[in-house]
């Protein structure tokens, strides 16, 4: 029999569930695209995105989704025969720079896993022994799939140790919106986001920040690099209309769907609200997780709490079937949660808590994954599910 007679709860580490307000705009009726309110609300989105990341920088806006963010970054900043060098851990720097070789770059990886992050005695390392020709450096802030938060500042005080010039180019597309994410602050050259997750919207518009070096790298390469077409910065970086900072037709829903999502934002009382609720409530997760615990079969992936991150948590399954897990939750109970990447489908599980989320929403996922723990038998050294409340209770 099944129980899933209600709202969908959709617990996945992306696209993340999208608020009221934002549904309610994307039903409205199409604008002149090139006068009234379409140009103010563009205006009001472009001008507020470097806020997100806290940057004095460019803020460029794709057409796409995540992927097309990373091309526009390399075509924009990279030429071919460029080194570049990928901080392995997780799935997500590894997939940007195979980009790299595509458009022509030399990658080089420097090796990481699953389940840790990237060192940054061996970033600096290699950068020490490095004779200049790394140009850049890819990290993905979050990694979605193993759920490692990596630690930027420390990764950016191995890069000033060693000496190093290379563009530090950062993707925050699973942490942009859901926790602390300060470009400048941080010497980030280069930072890469998504409508999808922290930031609320639909999946459709990614993003491209450049700080002044990453700049600077750009107009060195103006007249050598190959033009690119539609991902290049030539037209939008001083657009004289708006079809110019799309590079074509505006992506209208997009637009005004993120003006409503930095509207939110702003309500809640700005990114360090959001990132404050973000942190309770993946503590309230972590609180669950550490309570079901057994030595064979709930656990962390990322062993480090240090390096756990505020919008996913990938959890491993020992014994216990994930795919089978997932298959109860979804089908009998009523919440969808994330798959395992990779090899990892039948032994590990995802649970996005990103964007428009409160404390029932957590709670109510916690609880149902739990029930369906209990369904199959699973060892559970304790309910997550108290634990996760408790957690709440005492934030
Ligand atoms: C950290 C990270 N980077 C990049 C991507 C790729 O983004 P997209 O699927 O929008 O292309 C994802 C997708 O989940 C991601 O989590």
């Amino acid at each position: 029999m099944t129980l899933n007679h209600g709202i969908d709860l959709v617990a996945i580490p992306g696209p993340s569930i999208l608020p009221e307000r934002v549904r309610a705009v994307l039903s409205q009726p199409m604008p002149d695209i090139y006068d009234g309110e379409l140009i103010d609300v563009s205006e009001r989105v472009l001008a507020r995105l470097p806020g997100v990341v806290r940057t004095a920088g460019h803020g460029f806006v794709v057409i796409g989704n995540g992927h097309a963010a990373w091309q526009m970054s390399i075509n924009n900043l990279l030429e071919p025969g460029d080194r570049v060098l990928i901080l392995e851990a997780g799935v997500f720097a590894t997939f940007w720079g195979e980009y790299v070789t595509d458009a022509g770059g030399v990658v080089e990886l420097l090796p990481g896993d699953m389940q840790t992050p990237v060192d940054p005695h061996a970033l600096q390392e290699r950068l020490t022994a490095d004779d200049g020709s790394i140009r850049a450096i890819m990290v993905a802030h979050t990694d979605t799939a193993s759920s490692v938060r990596n630690d930027i500042p420390a990764l950016r005080a191995a890069i000033d140790a060693a000496g190093h010039d290379a563009l530090f180019m950062v993707d925050g597309i699973a942490s942009i919106g859901t926790e602390q994410f300060e470009m400048d602050a941080w010497g980030i050259d280069v930072a890469i986001g998504a409508s999808q997750k922290g930031l609320m919207c639909p999946p459709g518009v990614a993003f491209v920040w450049a700080g002044e070096r990453a700049m600077a790298r750009y107009r060195e390469l103006s007249t050598s690099r190959p033009r690119t077409g539609y991902v290049d910065w030539e037209f939008r970086v001083e657009p004289e209309a708006i079809y110019q900072s799309y590079a074509g037709t505006p992506p209208v829903m997009h637009i005004r769907a993120l003006d409503v999502a930095l509207d939110l934002i702003d309500e809640e009382g700005g990114l360090e609200a959001v990132w404050e609720r973000h942190r309770i409530l993946a503590d309230a997760v972590r609180a669950a997780v550490g309570a079901w615990s057994t030595p064979d079969g709930i656990g962390f992936n990322i062993a480090s709490e240090a390096h756990r991150s505020n919008a996913v948590t990938a959890v491993t399954t020992g014994s216990i079937d994930a795919v089978e897990l997932g298959r109860i939750c979804r089908d009998e109970l009523g919440v969808t949660i994330g798959i395992g990447l990779g090899n990892a489908r039948r032994s590990s599980f995802r649970i996005g808590h990103m964007g428009h989320l409160n404390t029932p929403m957590i709670l109510g996922a916690i609880g149902t994954i739990e029930s369906a723990l209990s369904q199959m038998g699973a060892p559970l050294a304790g309910s997550g599910a108290a634990a996760a409340a408790a957690s709440i209770g005492s934030r």
